[in-house]
């Protein structure tokens, strides 16, 4: 059951409570719950991006790119990018003794938030070193991978003419490796990207703009289907009901 089904049949239909509601627009919890209590609704819970670039590269367009992409987010979306510039290199030795702090920050980072939204570059047919073993870090220790579950989308940008199509291809494959939950369509693919984005951050190309909105609108549809409903921003005086819904009809 999806937060946006929460059961609203005859029999166990609570009048204050009617069918879980989006409410645009809103996006501290604070004012949410004022609204909440106003209106009598429960609402959904903001959804949390979280946007790793695979580029170190001060001025990296695929940095860039998740920037832009920041501008785009519907009502109650926030993204936020996590910079994997700190992670040491991947040793199967420190993993036992001295797993490193900047690597537990990104799991806890990749753990907490509803979906990934990945920007890459291209680098000799493939997508960097620095992201495969940020990638191998969150995946570890052995039974806790950070990517399990997670809706995930893959951008990328080039100022090449094929846009790092080969780079998403392949770190797709490994993406399905660690079960996320890859969202395929629209490819977002930017070639020649430095007449498609300024270093201000503009998008210049209409179709870019179109693709990469559906794309994040693709990506936050799949993070609410499988985020679980959690109550956070209910009114107090609402929790129970809620409680006792859930109760008898299980989040799974
Ligand atoms: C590249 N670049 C590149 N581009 C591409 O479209 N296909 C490729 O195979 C490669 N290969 C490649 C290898 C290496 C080692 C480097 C450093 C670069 C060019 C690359 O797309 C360009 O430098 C981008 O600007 C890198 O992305 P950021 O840093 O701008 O996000």
């Amino acid at each position: 059951m999806t937060e946006e089904e929460l059961p609203t049949t005859e029999a166990n239909s609570v009048p204050t409570v009617p069918r879980m509601e989006k409410i645009v627009g809103v996006d501290s919890g604070v004012e949410t719950q004022a609204l909440a209590i106003e209106t009598g609704r429960t609402v959904s819970k903001p959804i949390k991006i979280l946007g790793i670039a695979g580029s170190l590269r001060k001025d990296s367009y695929n940095k860039l790119l998740l920037r832009v992409a920041s501008k785009l987010l519907p009502p109650m979306v926030q993204l936020e990018i996590f910079d994997i510039s700190g992670i040491p290199l991947y040793n199967q030795d420190m993993e036992a003794t001295t797993f490193p702090g900047e690597v537990k920050i990104f799991k806890r980072k990749i753990e907490a938030a509803d979906a990934l939204l990945i920007a890459t570059p291209e680098y000799n047919h493939s997508y960097p070193g620095v992201l495969k073993n940020a990638i191998d870090w969150a995946s570890r220790p052995y039974g806790q991978n950070s990517f399990d579950g997670k809706p995930t989308a893959v951008i990328s940008a080039s100022p090449g003419l094929f846009g790092g199509i080969a780079a998403q291809d392949q770190l797709k494959q490994v993406l399905l490796a660690l079960n996320t939950r890859l969202v395929p369509q629209p490819a977002v693919i930017v070639s020649s990207v430095q007449q498609k984005i300024n270093p201000d951050g503009n998008l210049l190309d209409p179709n870019t703009l179109q693709f990469l909105t559906q794309l994040i609108t693709n990506l936050v549809n799949l993070a609410r289907h499988f985020s679980p409903y959690e109550p956070t921003f209910i009114a107090p005086a609402l929790k129970p009901i809620i409680a006792d819904r859930l109760k008898r009809e299980p989040h799974p």
